[in-house]
């Protein structure tokens, strides 16, 4: 059986550099990911200085959480347009004729569960998987319907040195159909699987625009570990998924009315609690794509953003 989670003891969790954002503030929400961006309307035209600032933000901290943000539709599209051409964020091809067809309505409440409640990055059952998502909170239970974002980056640095370097080169499947997310397309499986077949990604990805090692696998849509036998390919990937779940690389987002989050999907997980039934939460949710995040290349084992001294320090 490899060792796979740390033990208890120290942590090393790398910190964003903290730098002055011109346009706007920046406070800290976790320790590795997760950041309140104040002084910004993301209601209004977005200008370009304004912009490369929240670039340079969602780079730093991954996820960006705002307060106060009453968008409508059309705004929420506008923005996100703004990052990359927007998904229909299903498997369905429809036809959206405005922009803000692309934005997802769902509620949640006694007669429609949540199944946002196992960890997962957004649409990596794709060749070119979604570069970012924007959620907006209409309503919100009174209390429960928290999101959770885990770093992936921080997975990966946590690993023991022999497992990241045997890590290196490894390919995984990702499909769609194999959990709570088939469920939506039930009665189509079948013909959907054939036409959204399963892909092919690197275990651990270079991250496109920081260069870091991040672990690419989750538990709702990462099926296999390719070439490895069956046992311990599944041991192998249940060990990866589940750093997801040490407290040190996660940030938890408490909802209100108008909070937004918006999060660079390649870099984290993110798990919506499910623990406020009979309550309603409704939300509004983004998914767009972005050029520099076509290709997904695999770390090779020698990035210079992560320099051996710091690998052995926290293996
Ligand atoms: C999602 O999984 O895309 C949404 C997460 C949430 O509703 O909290």
């Amino acid at each position: 059986m490899i060792r796979i989670r740390p033990a208890a003891g120290p942590r090393v969790i790398e910190r964003p550099e903290r730098r002055d954002y011109d346009r706007f503030r920046v406070r800290p929400v976790g320790s590795s990911l997760g950041a309140l961006v104040e002084g910004v309307d993301l209601a209004k035209p977005c200008d370009e200085a304004t912009f490369a600032g929240l670039v340079q933000a969602l780079r730093d901290w991954k996820v960006l959480f705002f307060r106060e943000q009453h968008l409508d539709a059309e705004q929420q599209a506008l923005f996100c347009d703004r990052w990359g051409r927007l998904s229909d964020d299903t498997l369905v091809p429809r036809t959206a004729e405005r922009l803000a067809d692309n934005v997802v309505v769902f509620t949640r409440d006694a007669v429609t569960p949540g199944l946002e409640n196992e960890w997962h990055s957004d649409g990596t059952f794709r060749p070119m998987p979604t570069m970012g998502t924007l959620l907006r909170a209409i309503e919100v239970p009174e209390v429960g319907g928290d999101t959770l974002f885990a770093d992936m980056a921080e997975a990966f640095a946590l690993l023991p040195d022999d497992l990241k370097r045997r890590l290196v080169g490894l390919m995984a499947i990702h499909d769609w159909s194999i959990g709570a997310y088939a469920g939506k397309y039930g009665d189509r499986l079948e013909a959907l699987r054939a036409a959204h077949p399963p892909v092919e990604h690197p275990v651990v990805i270079r991250h496109p625009a920081t260069g870091r090692p991040t672990l690419f696998v989750n538990r709702l849509f990462t099926r296999e570990l390719v070439g490895l036998p069956a046992q311990e390919g599944a041991e192998l990937l249940q060990g990866l998924c589940g750093m997801v779940d040490l407290p040190e690389v996660q940030v938890r987002w408490r909802w209100a009315p108008g909070s937004v989050a918006l999060w660079d999907n390649v870099a984290c997980n993110h798990y919506g609690a499910n623990d406020y039934h009979p309550a309603r939460r409704m939300m509004a949710r983004t998914t767009f794509f972005s050029r520099e995040y076509e290709y997904l290349l695999p770390w090779t084992g020698a990035d210079a953003s992560e320099p051996s001294a710091v690998l052995s320090a926290r293996g």
